[in-house]
């Protein structure tokens, strides 16, 4: 196997938020606003230490990395969050990454506005009580409801050769060992990817500003869950 999938480390942010930048470029609004100045050297230092401040403080997440064997280059990232007992507060973006308090309050708008959907679903599988009383999960199983990739990019030159997949893989097998929903906001290119996964389409939205901001890119993202398999007989 050319790939080999393991945890991140600390030191591996920098590259991560380097095929984070190199990826998306310019083309995903999210990004340039919730990380300005990305693609500049200083942009990078300051979006990596926000990374790994995330990496080290948030108990949901999981980054991930799938390194060439060959060379051994991190090709690919990803961060699966995994929403146990430790349900994230609804916490807004902070600090002094912005170059002024309106590029920071269109940040936290941008954040806002792309969370919608995901906030919506913890919330209502973690009071999924049907869910708890009816399927015989331990009780530590019965509150891991939800499951989400927050985050999944490869070197466009790692491109089509199974990398995506292996780090879906990585939640979705965890999700059908101990049954989880699992959702994901996802591009154009990673909707074919997630449906083959047994993502299923929700929905498109597109993030929405106040009318001062109307000219500004919004970020468009198609809304997919994948059920949870528990209980399931077929
Ligand atoms: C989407 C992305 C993660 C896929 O990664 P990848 O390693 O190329 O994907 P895989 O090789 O595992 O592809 C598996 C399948 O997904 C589908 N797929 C992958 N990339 C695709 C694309 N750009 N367009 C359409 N379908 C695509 C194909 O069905 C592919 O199978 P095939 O190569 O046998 O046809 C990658 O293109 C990427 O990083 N894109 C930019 C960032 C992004 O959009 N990330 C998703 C955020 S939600």
């Amino acid at each position: 196997m050319p790939f080999h999938l393991l945890p991140s480390s600390d030191t591996d942010m920098s590259r991560t938020f380097e095929i984070i930048s190199t990826t998306f470029g310019n083309q995903h609004p999210y990004i340039e606003a919730v990380y300005p100045a990305h693609s500049t050297p200083e942009g990078r230092k300051r979006s990596t230490e926000r990374l790994l401040a995330v990496k080290n403080t948030d108990p949901c997440c999981n980054f991930l990395k799938v390194v060439d064997t060959a060379s051994g280059k991190i090709v690919a990232v990803a961060k699966w969050n995994i929403y146990d007992d430790h349900i994230p507060e609804e916490a807004d973006l902070d600090g002094d990454w912005w170059e002024n308090e309106e590029e920071k309050e269109f940040a936290r708008v941008m954040y806002r506005e792309y969370l919608v959907p995901r906030r919506r679903a913890i919330g209502e599988l973690k009071g999924n009580v049907m869910c708890k009383l009816f399927y015989p999960l331990s009780s530590r199983r019965a509150e891991l409801m939800v499951v989400g990739l927050d985050l999944l990019t490869v070197d466009p030159e790692y491109q089509r050769r199974g990398v995506g997949r292996m780090l879906v893989q990585w939640g979705t097998l965890l999700a059908d060992d101990i049954g989880l929903t699992a959702v994901v906001e996802s591009t154009d290119p990673g909707r074919g990817l997630y449906e083959s996964e047994g993502f299923v389409y929700v929905d498109t939205f597109e993030t929405k500003f106040p009318e001062k901001w109307e000219g500004r890119r919004k970020q468009k993202f198609h809304w997919m869950v994948r059920p949870c398999k528990v209980g399931r007989t077929d």
